[in-house]
């Protein structure tokens, strides 16, 4: 392996660029684990990333791709040995350290966790940031008294990456979720993942003249952010928690306290990036007991590597259904 393929992107003269070029080895950066990568995913910030658009990358040249998945080739870490198969999710990788759009890639054993036992590389690729971010909030929920007796949870951006991957661990653990899409040829999809209701996400983010609405959420997964996590705040039940882990529908939103102070309902913020490993191991387990992973394989489509830039201009657009997982060996 001396030499091997690599996404890079570049930016001299504010003049952005990016290709998938040949590299050597000794351009990597330093890490304690070498790994020959299987996959890579695609997530919203990567559709960012590769595109040019600022707000991931913070230092160039970088290798965007904020996840991977693939076998230790060479370890100086006592926690991980050559053969072991790993996942890294987003970490800092595509913002300060080089990430998953590469055949090989080199990282500190405190962003790695061991694949989990009974999930294909691809499969953990298909989960990715946008999945460990749904598990995440999740438990987040969870630790805040969120319990499927409480009532229905609604999933926002639905047909997304976060939103389809909570879709299916809700349902799972029993919860009745309510998923909100702007795409109604998804429908019949978000039921297969476990969806009780489908509303029009034109619906939930419709302004009201009430600073209340009628209380309905016991909890919400928002990836969508803006007029949207307005409206479902308005919504929430007695106690009601929101996970709020995206924008996807912008960044900026306006509300009353009258949800916090009336209803007492809570507002969580989610950040994937800055986990601990042990908290990353403890959500990587949970996924394999609460994701099925025949529903998982349901939500992945695989692409190839030179298609990471068509479909993150996709992605920001919102025409991606459920997760892309990247075959950077095709
Ligand atoms: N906090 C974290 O650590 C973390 C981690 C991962 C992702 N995120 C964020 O979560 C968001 C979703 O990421 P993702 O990878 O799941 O992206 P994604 O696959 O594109 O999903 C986003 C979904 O949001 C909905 N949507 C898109 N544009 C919209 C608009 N203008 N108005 C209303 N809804 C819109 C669409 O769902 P429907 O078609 O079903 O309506 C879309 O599928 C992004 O903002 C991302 O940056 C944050």
């Amino acid at each position: 392996m001396s030499k091997f393929k690599a996404l890079i992107a570049d930016q001299k003269d504010s003049q952005f660029t990016a290709s998938i070029q040949e590299i050597d080895q000794s351009q990597l950066p330093a890490g304690e684990v070498l790994v020959r990568v299987a996959y890579s995913s695609l997530n919203y910030k990567d559709g960012l990333a590769v595109t040019g658009k600022p707000g991931v990358i913070r230092k160039f040249p970088m290798v965007p791709g904020v996840d991977f998945a693939g076998m230790v080739v060479e370890s100086s870490s006592a926690a991980f040995h050559p053969g072991d198969e790993v996942v890294v999710t987003g970490c800092g990788t595509s913002e300060i350290f080089w990430g998953g759009y590469a055949q090989f890639e080199r990282l500190d054993s405190e962003f790695i966790v061991p694949l989990p036992k009974g999930m294909t590389l691809k499969q953990s690729m298909g989960i990715g940031t946008a999945g460990f971010t749904a598990m995440q909030s999740v438990l987040a929920m969870e630790h805040h008294g969120l319990k499927p007796e409480n009532g229905e949870v609604l999933v926002t951006g639905a047909a997304g990456g976060v939103g389809s991957v909570a879709v299916a661990i809700l349902a799972k653990l029993g919860y009745k979720v309510v998923a909100s899409t702007g795409r109604a040829q998804f429908h019949a999809y978000l039921k297969s993942l476990g969806a009780s209701e489908i509303l029009d996400r034109a619906a939930v983010a419709a302004p009201s003249k009430r600073p209340m609405d009628s209380a309905r959420w016991a909890g919400a997964i928002d990836s969508v952010g803006g007029d949207t996590l307005a409206g479902l705040l308005r919504s929430m039940a007695i106690n009601g928690v929101v996970a709020s882990c995206g924008l996807a529908g912008g960044p900026a939103f306006s509300t009353t306290v009258f949800p916090f102070i009336l209803r007492g309902v809570a507002l969580l913020g989610i950040d994937s990036t800055r986990v601990p490993n042990a908290q990353r191991r403890e959500i990587w387990s949970r996924l394999m007991r609460d994701l099925p992973m025949g529903l998982l394989d349901s939500m992945i489509v695989e692409a190839p590597f030179d298609k990471v830039f068509a479909m993150g201009e996709q992605i920001l657009k919102g025409q991606i259904r459920g997760r892309v997982v990247v075959n950077v060996n095709s």
